[in-house]
């Protein structure tokens, strides 16, 4: 039996729409009910517990508007909040996060020495590094975080001479050296893979440079299939694009991470 009710999408702004665009070209079947937790965003430096009480109102909100799945399209979220979710909604809803696809793909590619670099709250975390330790115990994981990432792209500084400077600053890191391969462990760093594919190019350093919305999309169409969830075929489904503060600015971005623009609902779950 088809289901065709929405997958939950979810991130602590609207850097996760990359995700939501990547699930909706590998999927044009599936109806995403996309969220961004604008009124709390960053999560990247916020602590682990006020991202689980975020988190977990949110849920509840997706499950009152019978999502099938919830794909926590954050890798701060997925760091922080993730295992207490998947235990509250275990035999209801399938959660996904981002990090188990990101580290599945490590993992296939054999590597010996990976790069990551997020948000403090993900890179402090460690979540990363357990899941290596358990999945690839030879692997040499270097992570730094790299605060000033999301909120520059927010602004709307990438593809340019500011975000190449931030980005150089970062990546000379020391910590860094040696990686075979870089996981954006941040759902807004896509963004600004061009300017990171730069630095490792000038530096005639070949590293692959791991983006992962594809391997998120890929990844959720697995689980979708293993749950026996995926879509009739040949529906045009409306997806619905929710935010919990609405600004001009957040509205006006969404084509940057959407490939186009998308409407925004103000829905204020935060009272
Ligand atoms: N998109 C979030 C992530 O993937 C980072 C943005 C934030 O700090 O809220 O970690």
């Amino acid at each position: 039996m088809p289901d065709n009710r929405p997958i939950g999408i979810f991130d602590s702004g609207i850097g996760g729409l990359t995700i939501a665009r990547s699930v909706s070209e590998l999927m044009p079947d599936e109806q995403i009910l996309f969220f961004g937790d604008t009124a709390h965003l960053p999560y990247g430096d916020k602590s682990a517990e006020a991202i689980k009480s975020y988190v977990k109102r949110i849920a509840e909100f997706f499950v009152d508007n019978d999502c099938k799945l919830i794909l926590l399209a954050c890798n701060s979220a997925s760091a922080a909040a993730y295992p207490m979710l998947q235990k509250l909604h275990s035999g209801k809803v399938p959660v996904l996060n981002v990090i188990d696809p990101n580290v599945e793909y490590v993992c296939r590619k054999k590597y010996n020495t990976v790069g990551i670099i997020g948000t403090k709250a993900t890179i402090t975390s460690r979540a990363y590094n357990r899941k290596f330790a358990t999945a690839a115990p030879d692997l040499i994981v270097k992570s730094i975080a790299t605060p000033l990432l999301a909120p520059m792209i927010e602004e709307g500084f990438f593809n340019n001479n500011i975000s190449q400077t931030v980005v150089n600053s970062y990546l000379s890191n020391k910590k860094l050296s040696g990686i075979e391969a870089l996981v954006l462990a941040c759902t807004h760093y896509p963004l600004i893979k061009p300017e990171i594919e730069k630095y490792f190019a000038t530096l005639h350093t070949k590293v692959e440079v791991i983006d992962s919305t594809d391997v998120i999309s890929e990844y959720t169409r697995k689980q979708l299939n293993i749950h026996r969830m995926l879509a009739d075929k040949d529906r045009v489904p409306e997806h619905l694009f929710c935010v919990s503060d609405f600004t001009a600015s957040f509205q006006k971005t969404t084509n940057i991470f959407y490939g186009e623009a998308v409407k925004l609902k103000h829905v204020p779950i935060w009272g």
